[in-house]
């Protein structure tokens, strides 16, 4: 079992790029399936969980190729409908398959994809919205055969604007009959880039990054060549890890305004952040100071994705710093790992209240998920002495080279087999 081995007390200086990102790369592999010749991916992550997408794909009969952050992905003919368990359960967003292969060949077998460490994660929104567009949906012993002769538009309005319905929804009215709307869409700018994506593939969209999405149902998508937008929740991750551990680092090839809801969050902590095209140059506060109550929201507002790490930068800021988990009922597991280093955390609901302490210990612990890996990583970073983080595969599905980026920047981090 791979473990991350850090010493930390050492403070970040130099430069770092942030990789494509996760959560475009995903929806956007699968959005490949529907087009009638191939499609060209660059700035495409090497992620465990891009590799599960590219497995999903050569199941169902396409061949993809992979270099340098190049993916090929060649979609021609009729695919196969069936996707095994095994390769479903590999990630949560494999459900994200479901709107591309009913979209490509009318039928589609899965199973549940399943919860994941941050939650059940539910699919409801994604069944009944199917099912507006004439998807029958047999549902037993955790399969799911969704068949179909022929998408047919609809006007969908979500009573949540859950990021993966609103992409299933997509991929599957892209190639419908007729037009579809969805009302109260997810607004991240992951769908955004999904939808610039299908444009370029001859889609006819409308309102991405808005709340209400036209799509004009098409026959055809063509393969096209596309470069895949930064990850924004990699480039907070650094901004983090800057604020654990000190230093100042400058991080390249990122979108700043795609995280203004986390920047004001570490100048009120005392950090410097200044964004020039696309890089920001990030100091960290000398005497972090605790912050106003962080809610996580939907997009534009602070995603649950950073709750993590920013939790990490808060253990040693003075004073109290509450946070409240909107979006997933169960990601607070990083905490034990943040106690276990000396945090003073408490945890009530969906609520945790940090009590900035002097400073964080070297300490065992396991990383509960992705996200949650990453903050245990930042905050070894800043803490004295040895630590061990176990169970890293999580980190693996969402951070490119992790642990070369961050000992480039100066972390004493490597990786035992
Ligand atoms: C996407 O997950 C991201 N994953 C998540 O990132 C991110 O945290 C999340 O959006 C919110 O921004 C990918 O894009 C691959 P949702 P998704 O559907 O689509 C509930 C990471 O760390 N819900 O917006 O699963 C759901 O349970 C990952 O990179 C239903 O109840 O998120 C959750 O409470 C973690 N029924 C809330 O909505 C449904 O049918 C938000 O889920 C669908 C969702």
């Amino acid at each position: 079992m791979q473990k991350l081995i850090i010493n930390g007390g050492r403070k970040l200086s130099g430069e770092v790029a942030v990789h494509g990102s996760k959560n475009a790369s995903l929806p956007i592999l699968a959005a490949a399936v529907l087009c009638n010749s191939e499609v060209t991916l660059l700035n495409c992550p090497k992620l465990s969980d891009t590799y599960a997408a590219m497995r999903i794909i050569n199941h169902i009969g396409y061949k993809t190729g992979f270099e340098k952050n190049v993916a090929v992905i060649n979609p021609t003919g009729e695919c196969e409908y069936e996707v095994p368990d095994d390769l479903m359960r590999e990630m949560r967003s494999s459900i994200i398959f479901l709107g591309a292969i009913l979209g490509k060949c009318g039928r589609c077998k899965i199973t549940f994809p399943g919860g994941c460490d941050i939650g059940a994660r539910p699919i409801d929104m994604h069944l009944s919205s199917l099912r507006k567009m004439g998807v029958t949906i047999n549902e037993e012993y955790g399969q799911l055969d969704c068949c179909c002769e022929k998408l047919k538009g609809a006007k969908i309005s979500l009573s949540f604007p859950s990021v993966g319905a609103t992409e299933n929804i997509i991929l599957a009215a892209v190639t419908a009959q007729g037009r579809t709307i969805i009302q109260n869409a997810a607004r991240e700018p992951e769908i955004v880039d999904l939808v610039c994506f299908l444009r370029e593939c001859g889609a006819e969209i409308e309102g991405e990054g808005t709340g209400t999405i036209t799509i004009e149902g098409i026959d055809e998508l063509y393969g096209c060549e596309y470069r895949i937008m930064p990850d924004r929740i990699v480039c907070a991750t650094y901004m983090a890890c800057a604020a654990c551990a000190g230093g100042d680092i400058a991080i390249k090839c990122c979108r700043p305004h795609e995280v203004d809801s986390i920047t004001p969050v570490f100048e009120q902590m005392g950090c410097f952040v200044h964004s020039v095209n696309d890089t920001i140059y990030f100091s960290a506060g000398k005497n972090l100071r605790s912050v106003d109550t962080i809610r996580t929201m939907v997009y534009p507002g602070f995603p649950t994705d950073a709750q993590a790490f920013i939790m990490a930068a808060l253990c040693k800021a003075k004073g109290t710093s509450v946070f409240v988990e909107n979006i997933f009922e169960n990601r607070f597991q990083h905490v034990n790992g943040l106690q276990r280093m000396g945090a003073d955390i408490r945890v009530e609901g969906k609520v945790a209240v940090i009590e900035g302490v002097n400073k964080l210990y070297g300490a065992k612990s396991a990383a509960p998920d992705l996200r949650g890996g990453a903050g245990l990583v930042a905050a070894a970073l800043g803490a004295e002495g040895k630590s061990e983080i176990s169970r890293i595969h999580y980190i693996d599905r969402g951070y490119e080279n992790f642990e070369i980026s961050l000992a480039l920047l100066g972390a004493d981090i490597h990786r035992s087999i």
